[in-house]
């Protein structure tokens, strides 16, 4: 099995990972290989954070790896909380408060409209590849359910049968989420990469 870095200490989304692709990557975290520093995320944009993360990791680790960047866009707040979606509320990353911030701004404003972006870098072999995945949807009036985390409460798929992500189980909302389709993009790119 190969051994492929994932550039994060989320556990989250390192389960998430595991999940979908743990049969056939045997997935290292940043613990796993000794980076404890927090990686600079200084970029505009999302695409350029999961770059600069994963260039990170290739340079001062030397593995192969793969680094994604997520964020949630609401259409009505000019595409926020966008690139600062973690720290939106603040720097303690919390997410019942950033989902407080979100419910507060959007207020009760009818265009709920919202979604999820998620970027993967890949760097193998010294090339680097971007894979992006989207999921449209809506932000609730109200936090809902007890699973998933950050925004999952607050965000309703367009996809979906009217529950939001943190009512979904894991395989429930990989099927259809902004991470799942990058990383099935990546899935895909690696398995043909692997028959040539
Ligand atoms: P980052 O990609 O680790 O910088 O995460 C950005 C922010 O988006 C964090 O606040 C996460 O909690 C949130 N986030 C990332 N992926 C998801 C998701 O799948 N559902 C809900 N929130 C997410």
């Amino acid at each position: 099995m190969s051994a492929l870095v994932f550039a994060t200490n989320n556990p989250h989304k390192i389960a998430e990972v595991k999940e979908m692709l743990g049969e056939h990557y045997d997935f290292l975290s940043l613990a796993d290989i000794g980076c404890e520093e927090d990686i600079p995320e200084t970029s505009p944009t999302l695409a350029g954070n999961a770059q600069q993360k994963a260039r990170y990791v290739r340079e001062k680790y030397g593995y192969d790896c793969f680094s994604e960047d997520t964020g949630l866009e609401v259409d009505a707040l000019d595409g926020a909380p966008g690139v600062i979606t973690a720290r939106y509320a603040g720097p303690t990353r919390s997410a019942a408060a950033n989902n407080e911030k979100v419910l507060k701004e959007l207020g009760d404003r009818r265009d709920r409209s919202a979604r999820f972006r998620t970027f993967i870098c890949l760097i193998l072999e010294g090339e680097e590849h971007l894979f992006e995945g989207r999921c449209e949807g809506r932000i609730t009036d109200a936090p809902r359910g007890e699973g998933g985390f950050g925004y999952d409460p607050i965000f309703l798929p367009e996809e979906g049968d009217g529950r939001v992500f943190a009512e979904m189980s894991g395989a429930e909302k990989h099927a259809i989420s902004h991470r799942g389709r990058a990383l099935n993009k990546l899935t895909d790119f690696l398995t043909e990469k692997a028959a040539s």
